[in-house]
């Protein structure tokens, strides 16, 4: 273990085509999606999720997705899903489709509790999907009201979900991917890639959105209507804790765990921090995709990207 070191590390740049680039989790559920992302010549993965063992509407009645001026986006959707059972029937096509078009297929799981996580993986594993995202982070989920525990501060679930699931995922070829709540401790973060480590993960995705958060307009509308206006910070603002936690986990994790930035990535110079000052193999775009459901963002990415490799060849 390296320790909580503030050394700051430069990492090579990596040459575009040799990036992992995709979707992040929460926009594809459905056929539709994936046939779209399928023709987006530069994704390397499609992810599909998260998906839970239960269908869920997710958090209805208002606003619930919003983006500000600056970028940051707020969010309480709740993992709406048609649930594991539609999964089991259409994720074997989600599969066809996208590796007939030279991608991966990723299935994010979101499980309540460990005995969750397993069937999901095992619905996973059943589809011929090439990776199992564990989603540790959703923290938009309300029952009665209620806020439910976000599982990546729940140091028990974590290891007993990623080791339950590392079993089922054993031998199958299906690789373990696991998606992190933003950690601001730094002696967790260094706990985490020990967990990584210890389940050897094949990816690690920096991060989910930061929970629990409140933004208003400048009149002091609420960016979101539904759950108090309380929700999951990604975009602009998430950037920097994202590449912080990524910096931290690095290298402290095997060098075949691969990591992915996911937090504020909308132009090519994103992904060269990513790459460059955090040791990331690839990115995943949220906020800025979701935002218009526009799918040539991507292409617009990973030309930046390559325009800033061609330069710093130079
Ligand atoms: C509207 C919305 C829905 C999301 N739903 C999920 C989800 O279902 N599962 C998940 O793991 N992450 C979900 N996320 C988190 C994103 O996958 C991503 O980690 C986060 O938004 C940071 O990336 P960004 O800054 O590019 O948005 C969601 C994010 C947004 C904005």
């Amino acid at each position: 273990m390296k320790g909580n070191t503030v050394a700051i590390t430069q990492y090579p740049l990596i040459p575009p085509h040799e990036l992992f680039f995709m979707n992040a989790a929460g926009w594809a559920k459905h056929r539709e999606h994936v046939e779209l992302l399928a023709r987006v010549p530069d994704l390397t993965h499609i992810v599909v999720g998260s998906i839970t063992v239960k269908p869920r509407e997710g958090n209805t009645g208002g606003t619930a997705f919003n983006v500000a001026h600056d970028g940051t986006s707020l969010n309480s959707l709740g993992l709406p899903n048609p649930g594991m059972a539609y999964y089991e029937d259409v994720l074997p096509e989600f599969v066809g489709l996208a590796n007939e078009c030279g991608k991966k297929l990723v299935v994010s799981i979101a499980g309540f509790s460990t005995e969750e996580y397993v069937l999901l993986a095992k619905v996973v594993v059943g589809s011929g999907a090439d990776a199992c995202e564990v989603n540790l982070g959703c923290p938009n989920v309300f029952v009665a009201g209620e806020q439910k525990p976000i599982t990546s501060y729940d140091d028990a679930l974590v290891q007993s979900a990623l080791l339950a699931v590392r079993e089922v995922l054993e031998k199958t070829g299906v690789e373990l991917w696991v998606k992190l709540s933003p950690e601001q401790n730094p002696i967790r973060r260094i706990q985490i890639a020990t967990w990584l480590g210890a389940i050897v993960a094949d990816a690690a995705i920096l991060t989910n959105t930061y929970p629990n958060v409140f933004l208003a307009e400048e009149d002091g509308s609420p960016l979101i209507t539904v759950s108090n206006g309380i929700g999951g910070m990604a975009g602009t603002a998430l950037k920097p804790i994202a590449m912080a936690m990524a910096q931290n986990i690095r290298p402290n994790v095997p060098k075949y765990t691969k990591l992915i930035g996911a937090g504020g990535v909308s132009v090519g110079a994103d992904v060269r921090d990513y790459v460059r000052d955090a040791g990331c193999s690839g990115v995943a775009v949220g906020t800025a995709f979701f935002q218009n459901e526009n799918p040539r963002i991507f292409g617009e990415i990973l030309a930046e990207y390559a325009d800033l490799f061609e330069a710093a060849q130079r």
